[in-house]
Protein backbone atom coordinates (compact mmCIF):
# COMPACT_ATOMS: atom_id res chain seq x y z
CA UNK A 1 0.00 0.00 0.00
CA UNK A 2 0.94 3.84 -0.94
CA UNK A 3 2.34 5.01 3.18
CA UNK A 4 0.83 7.83 2.09
CA UNK A 5 -2.47 6.59 1.55
CA UNK A 6 -2.36 6.32 5.30
CA UNK A 7 -2.15 10.26 5.93
CA UNK A 8 -6.03 10.65 4.45
CA UNK A 9 -7.39 13.24 6.35
CA UNK A 10 -11.62 13.53 6.51
CA UNK A 11 -12.20 17.42 6.36
CA UNK A 12 -16.38 17.93 7.52
CA UNK A 13 -18.08 20.80 7.53
CA UNK A 14 -21.10 21.76 9.69
CA UNK A 15 -24.77 21.03 7.98
CA UNK A 16 -24.91 18.17 6.55
CA UNK A 17 -28.49 15.86 6.09
CA UNK A 18 -28.06 12.05 5.17
CA UNK A 19 -30.77 10.98 2.91
CA UNK A 20 -31.12 7.75 0.42
CA UNK A 21 -30.20 3.99 0.51
CA UNK A 22 -26.87 2.40 0.31
CA UNK A 23 -25.03 -0.67 0.44
CA UNK A 24 -22.48 -1.32 2.74
CA UNK A 25 -19.30 -3.65 1.79
CA UNK A 26 -19.26 -7.62 2.42
CA UNK A 27 -18.87 -8.19 6.11
CA UNK A 28 -15.47 -8.80 7.30
CA UNK A 29 -15.48 -11.92 9.20
CA UNK A 30 -17.59 -14.07 6.65
CA UNK A 31 -14.83 -12.61 4.18
CA UNK A 32 -11.72 -13.79 6.31
CA UNK A 33 -13.64 -17.47 6.90
CA UNK A 34 -14.49 -17.80 3.19
CA UNK A 35 -11.00 -17.75 1.74
CA UNK A 36 -9.65 -20.07 4.66
CA UNK A 37 -11.72 -22.27 3.93
CA UNK A 38 -12.01 -22.05 0.57
CA UNK A 39 -8.45 -22.99 0.60
CA UNK A 40 -8.85 -26.05 1.97
CA UNK A 41 -12.21 -27.13 0.47
CA UNK A 42 -12.24 -29.73 -1.96
CA UNK A 43 -12.86 -28.45 -5.31
CA UNK A 44 -13.70 -24.87 -6.75
CA UNK A 45 -15.51 -22.50 -4.36
CA UNK A 46 -17.20 -19.08 -5.83
CA UNK A 47 -17.49 -15.97 -3.37
CA UNK A 48 -19.07 -12.31 -4.02
CA UNK A 49 -19.37 -9.30 -2.52
CA UNK A 50 -16.32 -10.10 -1.01
CA UNK A 51 -14.30 -7.59 1.70
CA UNK A 52 -11.80 -6.30 -0.91
CA UNK A 53 -10.16 -4.59 2.29
CA UNK A 54 -7.08 -3.97 4.39
CA UNK A 55 -7.31 -7.08 6.76
CA UNK A 56 -8.77 -9.38 4.17
CA UNK A 57 -6.31 -8.49 1.51
CA UNK A 58 -3.99 -9.42 4.55
CA UNK A 59 -5.41 -12.61 4.69
CA UNK A 60 -6.23 -13.50 0.80
CA UNK A 61 -2.25 -12.72 0.51
CA UNK A 62 -1.46 -15.58 3.04
CA UNK A 63 -3.71 -18.20 1.09
CA UNK A 64 -2.26 -17.32 -1.59
CA UNK A 65 1.42 -17.95 -0.24
CA UNK A 66 0.37 -21.06 1.03
CA UNK A 67 -0.56 -22.14 -2.23
CA UNK A 68 -4.28 -21.46 -2.56
CA UNK A 69 -5.35 -20.94 -6.48
CA UNK A 70 -7.09 -17.69 -5.92
CA UNK A 71 -9.07 -16.82 -8.91
CA UNK A 72 -9.83 -12.66 -8.85
CA UNK A 73 -13.05 -11.50 -11.42
CA UNK A 74 -13.24 -8.20 -10.00
CA UNK A 75 -12.33 -6.88 -6.32
CA UNK A 76 -14.88 -8.52 -4.70
CA UNK A 77 -14.94 -11.75 -6.98
CA UNK A 78 -13.19 -14.48 -6.22
CA UNK A 79 -13.04 -18.05 -7.34
CA UNK A 80 -10.87 -20.70 -5.02
CA UNK A 81 -9.49 -24.16 -6.01
CA UNK A 82 -9.04 -25.19 -2.78
CA UNK A 83 -6.82 -28.31 -1.71
CA UNK A 84 -3.71 -29.49 0.44
CA UNK A 85 -1.89 -26.20 1.59
CA UNK A 86 1.85 -25.59 1.28
CA UNK A 87 4.52 -24.66 3.32
CA UNK A 88 4.87 -20.75 2.67
CA UNK A 89 8.38 -19.70 1.19
CA UNK A 90 8.51 -16.51 4.05
CA UNK A 91 6.53 -15.42 7.19
CA UNK A 92 2.90 -14.85 6.88
CA UNK A 93 2.22 -10.76 7.60
CA UNK A 94 -1.44 -10.57 8.59
CA UNK A 95 -0.71 -6.60 8.65
CA UNK A 96 -3.39 -5.20 11.32
CA UNK A 97 -5.57 -8.57 10.49
CA UNK A 98 -6.73 -9.66 14.50
CA UNK A 99 -8.93 -12.17 12.69
CA UNK A 100 -6.78 -13.29 10.11
CA UNK A 101 -3.85 -14.15 12.35
CA UNK A 102 -5.53 -15.82 15.17
CA UNK A 103 -8.09 -18.24 12.83
CA UNK A 104 -5.07 -18.86 10.47
CA UNK A 105 -2.92 -20.35 13.45
CA UNK A 106 -5.86 -22.35 14.07
CA UNK A 107 -6.08 -23.64 10.90
CA UNK A 108 -1.90 -24.05 10.34
CA UNK A 109 -1.89 -25.96 13.38
CA UNK A 110 -2.77 -29.08 11.76
CA UNK A 111 -1.20 -28.71 8.61
CA UNK A 112 2.12 -31.03 8.12
CA UNK A 113 4.67 -27.88 7.58
CA UNK A 114 5.94 -25.41 9.53
CA UNK A 115 4.97 -21.53 9.46
CA UNK A 116 5.22 -18.29 11.60
CA UNK A 117 2.88 -15.46 11.39
CA UNK A 118 3.44 -12.12 11.54
CA UNK A 119 1.88 -8.74 10.98
CA UNK A 120 2.09 -4.77 11.70
CA UNK A 121 3.46 -2.74 14.77
CA UNK A 122 0.24 -2.37 16.11
CA UNK A 123 -0.88 -6.56 15.57
CA UNK A 124 2.26 -7.26 17.52
CA UNK A 125 1.31 -5.42 20.78
CA UNK A 126 -2.07 -7.63 20.25
CA UNK A 127 -2.38 -11.09 22.89
CA UNK A 128 -1.89 -14.73 21.60
CA UNK A 129 -1.53 -16.30 24.33
CA UNK A 130 -5.53 -16.85 23.99
CA UNK A 131 -5.13 -18.95 21.42
CA UNK A 132 -1.91 -20.62 21.96
CA UNK A 133 -3.02 -21.98 25.15
CA UNK A 134 -5.57 -23.97 23.68
CA UNK A 135 -4.11 -24.81 20.92
CA UNK A 136 -0.75 -25.95 23.09
CA UNK A 137 -3.47 -28.13 25.22
CA UNK A 138 -4.64 -29.96 22.03
CA UNK A 139 -0.68 -30.88 21.57
CA UNK A 140 -0.16 -28.33 19.08
CA UNK A 141 3.76 -27.00 18.32
CA UNK A 142 2.58 -23.48 18.72
CA UNK A 143 4.88 -20.67 20.37
CA UNK A 144 4.48 -16.57 20.57
CA UNK A 145 7.11 -14.85 21.88
CA UNK A 146 6.15 -13.54 25.31
CA UNK A 147 2.62 -14.17 24.30
CA UNK A 148 2.95 -11.75 20.81
CA UNK A 149 3.15 -12.56 17.27
CA UNK A 150 5.42 -13.27 15.34
CA UNK A 151 3.71 -17.10 16.22
CA UNK A 152 6.01 -20.05 15.50
CA UNK A 153 4.02 -23.17 14.42
CA UNK A 154 5.67 -26.69 13.57
CA UNK A 155 3.64 -29.93 12.80
CA UNK A 156 2.63 -31.82 15.59
CA UNK A 157 -0.41 -34.50 15.88
CA UNK A 158 -3.88 -32.51 17.26
CA UNK A 159 -6.03 -34.41 20.14
CA UNK A 160 -9.76 -33.38 20.15
CA UNK A 161 -9.97 -31.35 23.55
CA UNK A 162 -13.02 -29.78 25.92
CA UNK A 163 -11.88 -26.21 26.53
CA UNK A 164 -13.64 -23.92 28.42
CA UNK A 165 -12.96 -20.35 26.87
CA UNK A 166 -12.11 -17.47 29.76
CA UNK A 167 -13.54 -14.88 27.66
CA UNK A 168 -16.45 -15.05 24.89
CA UNK A 169 -13.95 -15.01 21.72
CA UNK A 170 -15.09 -15.45 18.17
CA UNK A 171 -11.52 -15.32 17.61
CA UNK A 172 -10.47 -17.68 19.82
CA UNK A 173 -13.64 -20.14 19.19
CA UNK A 174 -12.70 -20.20 15.86
CA UNK A 175 -8.85 -21.10 15.86
CA UNK A 176 -10.11 -23.96 18.26
CA UNK A 177 -12.53 -25.40 15.69
CA UNK A 178 -10.30 -25.14 13.07
CA UNK A 179 -7.82 -26.98 14.80
CA UNK A 180 -10.41 -29.23 15.73
CA UNK A 181 -10.78 -30.28 11.67
CA UNK A 182 -7.69 -31.94 12.08
CA UNK A 183 -7.96 -33.47 15.42
CA UNK A 184 -7.94 -37.29 16.62
CA UNK A 185 -11.23 -37.12 17.92
CA UNK A 186 -14.20 -33.91 18.47
CA UNK A 187 -13.36 -30.92 20.17
CA UNK A 188 -15.75 -29.33 22.48
CA UNK A 189 -15.56 -25.17 23.38
CA UNK A 190 -17.51 -23.63 26.19
CA UNK A 191 -18.51 -20.12 25.57
CA UNK A 192 -19.66 -17.99 28.52
CA UNK A 193 -21.15 -15.55 26.21
CA UNK A 194 -22.78 -15.54 22.78
CA UNK A 195 -19.58 -15.22 20.26
CA UNK A 196 -20.35 -14.97 16.75
CA UNK A 197 -21.18 -18.28 15.16
CA UNK A 198 -19.90 -17.36 11.57
CA UNK A 199 -17.26 -20.03 11.43
CA UNK A 200 -20.45 -22.79 12.61
CA UNK A 201 -22.51 -21.78 9.93
CA UNK A 202 -20.00 -21.80 7.26
CA UNK A 203 -18.34 -24.84 7.92
CA UNK A 204 -21.95 -26.99 8.65
CA UNK A 205 -22.40 -25.37 4.70
CA UNK A 206 -19.63 -27.29 4.06
CA UNK A 207 -20.52 -30.62 4.84
CA UNK A 208 -18.62 -30.41 8.96
CA UNK A 209 -20.56 -31.72 11.72
CA UNK A 210 -20.97 -28.55 14.17
CA UNK A 211 -23.42 -28.57 16.91
CA UNK A 212 -24.47 -26.32 19.57
CA UNK A 213 -25.89 -26.83 23.00
CA UNK A 214 -27.18 -24.98 26.41
CA UNK A 215 -24.06 -25.93 28.46
CA UNK A 216 -25.93 -27.43 31.95
CA UNK A 217 -23.31 -26.47 34.49
CA UNK A 218 -22.35 -23.00 33.07
CA UNK A 219 -24.84 -19.87 32.89
CA UNK A 220 -25.81 -18.48 29.82
CA UNK A 221 -23.08 -20.46 28.06
CA UNK A 222 -23.40 -22.43 24.93
CA UNK A 223 -20.92 -25.68 24.57
CA UNK A 224 -19.81 -26.30 20.52
CA UNK A 225 -18.50 -29.37 18.98
CA UNK A 226 -17.00 -30.50 16.24
CA UNK A 227 -15.68 -33.46 14.67
CA UNK A 228 -12.66 -33.73 12.76
CA UNK A 229 -12.77 -33.60 8.90
CA UNK A 230 -10.67 -32.85 5.83
CA UNK A 231 -12.77 -33.01 3.31
CA UNK A 232 -14.60 -29.47 2.87
CA UNK A 233 -17.01 -29.04 0.20
CA UNK A 234 -16.82 -25.85 -1.33
CA UNK A 235 -18.41 -22.78 -0.68
CA UNK A 236 -20.59 -21.06 -3.42
CA UNK A 237 -21.54 -18.05 -1.07
CA UNK A 238 -22.31 -14.25 -1.88
CA UNK A 239 -21.38 -12.00 1.67
CA UNK A 240 -24.00 -10.15 3.41
CA UNK A 241 -23.24 -6.81 4.24
CA UNK A 242 -21.24 -6.05 7.27
CA UNK A 243 -23.65 -4.68 10.25
CA UNK A 244 -20.55 -3.52 11.83
CA UNK A 245 -19.91 -0.93 9.07
CA UNK A 246 -23.55 -0.46 8.71
CA UNK A 247 -23.32 1.04 12.29
CA UNK A 248 -21.79 4.13 11.26
CA UNK A 249 -24.16 4.70 8.57
CA UNK A 250 -27.28 3.89 11.81
CA UNK A 251 -25.96 5.54 13.90
CA UNK A 252 -25.02 8.71 11.67
CA UNK A 253 -28.95 8.49 10.42
CA UNK A 254 -30.39 8.77 13.88
CA UNK A 255 -27.79 11.85 15.21
CA UNK A 256 -27.71 14.25 11.82
CA UNK A 257 -30.63 16.55 11.78
CA UNK A 258 -33.02 14.99 9.10
CA UNK A 259 -31.94 12.30 8.41
CA UNK A 260 -33.20 9.13 6.87
CA UNK A 261 -31.49 6.82 5.74
CA UNK A 262 -31.32 2.71 4.45
CA UNK A 263 -28.76 0.61 4.35
CA UNK A 264 -29.46 -2.10 2.05
CA UNK A 265 -28.32 -5.77 2.90
CA UNK A 266 -27.06 -6.08 5.95
CA UNK A 267 -25.91 -8.76 7.77
CA UNK A 268 -28.56 -9.69 10.70
CA UNK A 269 -26.88 -12.45 12.32
CA UNK A 270 -28.21 -12.48 16.23
CA UNK A 271 -24.51 -12.85 17.57
CA UNK A 272 -23.71 -9.22 16.31
CA UNK A 273 -26.92 -7.06 16.54
CA UNK A 274 -26.61 -6.05 20.04
CA UNK A 275 -26.23 -2.42 18.74
CA UNK A 276 -29.54 -2.92 17.14
CA UNK A 277 -31.33 -3.49 20.12
CA UNK A 278 -29.55 -0.69 22.22
CA UNK A 279 -30.23 2.06 19.83
CA UNK A 280 -33.76 0.89 19.87
CA UNK A 281 -34.15 0.72 24.02
CA UNK A 282 -32.53 4.46 23.01
CA UNK A 283 -35.06 5.45 21.70
CA UNK A 284 -33.84 5.21 17.93
CA UNK A 285 -36.61 5.48 15.07
CA UNK A 286 -35.04 2.21 13.16
CA UNK A 287 -37.16 -0.23 11.38
CA UNK A 288 -36.14 -3.36 9.78
CA UNK A 289 -37.66 -5.15 6.40
CA UNK A 290 -36.55 -6.90 3.34
CA UNK A 291 -35.72 -10.13 5.63
CA UNK A 292 -33.79 -12.60 3.78
CA UNK A 293 -31.39 -15.40 4.13
CA UNK A 294 -28.03 -15.09 2.42
CA UNK A 295 -24.65 -17.55 2.56
CA UNK A 296 -26.50 -19.10 5.50
CA UNK A 297 -27.35 -15.51 7.58
CA UNK A 298 -30.01 -13.60 8.11
CA UNK A 299 -29.86 -10.13 6.47
CA UNK A 300 -32.00 -7.39 5.63
CA UNK A 301 -32.52 -3.48 5.33
CA UNK A 302 -31.72 -1.08 8.03
CA UNK A 303 -33.79 2.19 7.80
CA UNK A 304 -32.61 4.62 10.22
CA UNK A 305 -34.57 8.32 11.00
CA UNK A 306 -32.82 11.47 13.02
CA UNK A 307 -34.50 10.57 16.81
CA UNK A 308 -34.56 12.14 20.06
CA UNK A 309 -32.24 8.91 22.21
CA UNK A 310 -32.13 8.67 25.61
CA UNK A 311 -29.38 7.06 27.95
CA UNK A 312 -29.04 3.42 28.35
CA UNK A 313 -26.71 1.12 30.82
CA UNK A 314 -25.47 -1.65 28.34
CA UNK A 315 -23.61 -4.87 30.27
CA UNK A 316 -23.33 -8.64 30.15
CA UNK A 317 -24.33 -10.70 27.00
CA UNK A 318 -24.96 -7.51 25.36
CA UNK A 319 -21.78 -6.09 25.22
CA UNK A 320 -20.26 -9.47 23.63
CA UNK A 321 -22.78 -9.18 20.25
CA UNK A 322 -21.73 -5.69 19.89
CA UNK A 323 -17.73 -5.45 20.74
CA UNK A 324 -17.17 -3.69 17.62
CA UNK A 325 -19.60 -0.98 18.19
CA UNK A 326 -18.66 0.70 20.96
CA UNK A 327 -16.56 3.38 19.39
CA UNK A 328 -19.84 4.37 17.26
CA UNK A 329 -22.06 3.91 20.43
CA UNK A 330 -20.22 6.52 22.46
CA UNK A 331 -20.87 9.15 19.79
CA UNK A 332 -24.47 8.07 19.88
CA UNK A 333 -24.38 8.07 23.64
CA UNK A 334 -22.95 11.73 23.69
CA UNK A 335 -26.40 13.03 22.04
CA UNK A 336 -28.60 11.09 24.31
CA UNK A 337 -30.86 12.42 27.26
CA UNK A 338 -29.65 11.21 30.59
CA UNK A 339 -26.66 8.57 31.66
CA UNK A 340 -25.18 5.96 29.26
CA UNK A 341 -23.29 3.43 31.37
CA UNK A 342 -21.28 0.54 29.59
CA UNK A 343 -19.75 -2.44 32.10
CA UNK A 344 -18.22 -5.58 31.33
CA UNK A 345 -16.17 -4.41 28.54
CA UNK A 346 -12.96 -4.93 29.32
CA UNK A 347 -11.86 -6.76 25.70
CA UNK A 348 -12.16 -3.08 24.08
CA UNK A 349 -9.09 -2.71 25.70
CA UNK A 350 -7.18 -4.96 23.48
CA UNK A 351 -8.24 -4.34 19.90
CA UNK A 352 -6.43 -2.91 17.61
CA UNK A 353 -6.40 0.12 19.94
CA UNK A 354 -6.98 0.48 23.35
CA UNK A 355 -10.59 1.70 22.70
CA UNK A 356 -11.97 2.79 25.78
CA UNK A 357 -9.16 5.35 26.25
CA UNK A 358 -8.17 6.34 22.72
CA UNK A 359 -11.90 7.28 21.84
CA UNK A 360 -12.46 9.09 25.18
CA UNK A 361 -9.55 11.03 24.21
CA UNK A 362 -10.16 11.45 20.70
CA UNK A 363 -13.54 12.56 21.27
CA UNK A 364 -12.76 15.29 24.11
CA UNK A 365 -10.65 16.98 21.64
CA UNK A 366 -14.20 17.29 19.57
CA UNK A 367 -15.56 18.67 23.09
CA UNK A 368 -17.18 15.83 24.37
CA UNK A 369 -17.60 15.05 28.78
CA UNK A 370 -16.35 11.57 29.42
CA UNK A 371 -15.80 9.07 32.04
CA UNK A 372 -13.55 6.13 31.14
CA UNK A 373 -13.78 3.25 33.01
CA UNK A 374 -11.53 -0.01 33.72
CA UNK A 375 -14.45 -1.76 32.38
CA UNK A 376 -16.04 0.52 30.38
CA UNK A 377 -17.55 4.33 30.32
CA UNK A 378 -20.33 6.63 31.84
CA UNK A 379 -21.30 9.28 29.45
CA UNK A 380 -24.35 11.75 30.20
CA UNK A 381 -25.99 13.70 27.37
CA UNK A 382 -27.02 15.60 25.41
CA UNK A 383 -23.38 17.17 24.75
CA UNK A 384 -23.06 19.50 21.85
CA UNK A 385 -19.81 19.03 20.22
CA UNK A 386 -17.96 21.83 19.48
CA UNK A 387 -15.35 20.11 16.88
CA UNK A 388 -11.59 20.68 16.24
CA UNK A 389 -8.74 17.82 15.25
CA UNK A 390 -8.43 14.17 16.30
CA UNK A 391 -7.06 11.49 15.27
CA UNK A 392 -7.93 8.03 13.99
CA UNK A 393 -5.13 5.85 15.44
CA UNK A 394 -4.68 3.91 12.72
CA UNK A 395 -7.42 2.04 13.87
CA UNK A 396 -10.78 1.79 11.05
CA UNK A 397 -13.53 2.00 13.63
CA UNK A 398 -11.87 4.99 15.81
CA UNK A 399 -11.17 6.89 12.63
CA UNK A 400 -14.88 6.18 11.14
CA UNK A 401 -16.81 7.01 14.73
CA UNK A 402 -14.78 10.28 15.09
CA UNK A 403 -16.08 10.80 11.25
CA UNK A 404 -19.96 10.62 12.61
CA UNK A 405 -19.15 12.68 15.47
CA UNK A 406 -17.08 15.52 13.10
CA UNK A 407 -20.70 15.26 11.29
CA UNK A 408 -22.92 17.07 14.11
CA UNK A 409 -20.12 19.26 15.41
CA UNK A 410 -21.11 22.64 15.96
CA UNK A 411 -18.15 23.95 13.70
CA UNK A 412 -17.04 20.98 11.72
CA UNK A 413 -13.60 18.57 12.72
CA UNK A 414 -10.95 16.98 10.86
CA UNK A 415 -10.13 13.50 11.61
CA UNK A 416 -6.62 12.82 10.83
CA UNK A 417 -5.15 9.74 9.73
CA UNK A 418 -8.14 8.50 8.39
CA UNK A 419 -7.48 6.39 5.43
CA UNK A 420 -7.72 3.23 7.92
CA UNK A 421 -11.47 3.17 7.51
CA UNK A 422 -10.45 1.55 4.33
CA UNK A 423 -9.19 -1.48 7.09
CA UNK A 424 -12.79 -3.03 6.30
CA UNK A 425 -15.07 -0.21 5.18
CA UNK A 426 -13.78 0.68 1.66
CA UNK A 427 -14.99 3.81 0.02
CA UNK A 428 -16.55 4.76 3.72
CA UNK A 429 -15.97 8.52 2.92
CA UNK A 430 -18.16 8.35 -0.76
CA UNK A 431 -21.03 6.13 0.59
CA UNK A 432 -21.05 9.24 3.21
CA UNK A 433 -20.96 11.46 0.81
CA UNK A 434 -23.13 10.44 -1.09
CA UNK A 435 -25.75 9.91 1.23
CA UNK A 436 -24.94 14.45 1.62
CA UNK A 437 -22.41 14.28 3.94
CA UNK A 438 -20.48 17.44 3.79
CA UNK A 439 -17.13 15.79 3.98
CA UNK A 440 -14.04 15.90 1.91
CA UNK A 441 -10.76 13.58 2.30
CA UNK A 442 -7.55 15.21 1.84
C1 LIG B 1 -14.01 -11.20 15.15
C2 LIG B 1 -14.22 -11.35 16.49
C3 LIG B 1 -14.16 -10.24 17.46
C4 LIG B 1 -14.16 -8.88 16.77
C5 LIG B 1 -13.30 -8.83 15.55
C6 LIG B 1 -13.72 -9.90 14.54
C7 LIG B 1 -14.11 -12.39 14.28
O1 LIG B 1 -13.01 -10.38 18.22
O2 LIG B 1 -13.78 -7.88 17.68
O3 LIG B 1 -13.40 -7.57 14.94
O4 LIG B 1 -14.21 -12.23 13.05
O5 LIG B 1 -14.12 -13.51 14.81
P1 LIG B 1 -13.01 -11.33 19.55
O6 LIG B 1 -13.64 -12.57 19.13
O7 LIG B 1 -11.61 -11.57 19.93
O8 LIG B 1 -13.80 -10.55 20.56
Amino acid sequence: MNPNARLTRFVLRPGSRLRGAVAVPGDKSISHRAVMLAAIAEGKSRIRNWLAAGDTEATLGAMRALGAAIERHDATSLSIKGGNLRQPQAPLNLMNAGTGIRLLAGLLAGQSFPSVLDGSAQLRRRPMKRITEPLRLMGADISASDGFCPIRIAPAPLKGIRYAMPIASGQVKSAILLAGLYADAPTTVLQPGPARDHTERMLRSMGVSVTAAADENLDASERITIEPKKKLQPLDITVPGDFSSAAFLLVAGLLVPDSDLTIRGVNLNPTRTGLLEVLEAMGGDISVSNLAEQAGEPIGDIRARKSALRGVEISGATVVRMIDEFPILMVAATQAEGETIVRDARELRVKETDRIAVMAAELRKLGAVIEEREDGFRIVGPQQLTGGQAQGHDDHRIAMSLTIAGLIAAEGAIINDAACASDSFPGFAKTLADCGALLRPD
